[in-house]
């Protein structure tokens, strides 16, 4: 499994599904982490593992066709099969979309489809729910939709504040995102092998 990870932050899912990998529960290689924001610490965590790393910065492109073309450009040249959206704060386009179809994977910090969008522990701290968690879903369209792979709950306690609730959905994301990529890309498999057994 050749992955393509996206980040735009910290990076800590990107490091959860290189340690799955380092730890033999997820049979895949990262070819690649993109990066958009010169900032992002994901860099520097692929950097000390030997990840090679591209800097796209959404900021020199007109708009976010011409942006996702070069991010679908750079994914091809490294022989990309799946793409792992592991806090891209980028809202993405068809152009990256098709190229990928139903291979492009997001993970968003709410039971979806509860609190898509931004600020998404916020949002749940705010309605007073007393559960939330993560969702690890394919990408469509529109944002924060999409064929759900996996989900983990987190219970709200009274004295959370949006810092520590999201360090505790964290814990959980870092478990079912390496998880869902090992299941989205079985089922896919499962699925072209019926096609081509039919033909
Ligand atoms: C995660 O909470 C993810 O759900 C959201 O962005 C955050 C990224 O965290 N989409 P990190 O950069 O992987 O630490």
């Amino acid at each position: 499994l050749k992955l393509g990870i996206m980040a735009s932050g910290s990076g800590s899912n990107f490091e959860a599904v290189a340690q799955a990998i380092d730890d033999k529960q997820l049979n895949a290689q990262i070819q690649v982490l993109i990066y958009n924001n010169p900032a992002a610490k994901a860099a520097s965590r692929a950097a000390k593992r030997g990840i090679e790393t591209v800097l796209l910065n959404h900021r020199e492109y007109k708009n976010r066709e011409v942006f996702d073309q070069k991010i679908v450009q750079t994914l091809r040249e490294y022989d990309v099969e799946w793409l792992i959206l592991a806090g891209w704060m980028r809202v993405v386009t068809s152009v990256l979309i098709d190229a990928f179809p139903d291979r492009i994977i997001n993970i968003h910090p709410s039971l979806l489809p509860s609190f898509k969008g931004i600020h998404a522990v916020e949002q749940a701290l705010k309605a007073g729910v007393k559960i939330t968690g993560c969702t690890v879903h394919l990408v469509r369209l529109e944002v924060d939709s999409g064929p759900i792979l996996m989900q983990a709950a987190v219970p709200i306690l009274p004295d959370d504040t949006a810092e520590t609730l999201h360090a505790r959905i964290q814990v959980q994301e870092h478990r079912i995102l390496p998880q869902a990529i090992a299941l989205a890309a079985q089922a896919n498999l499962i699925t072209h092998v019926s096609v081509s057994g039919i033909g």
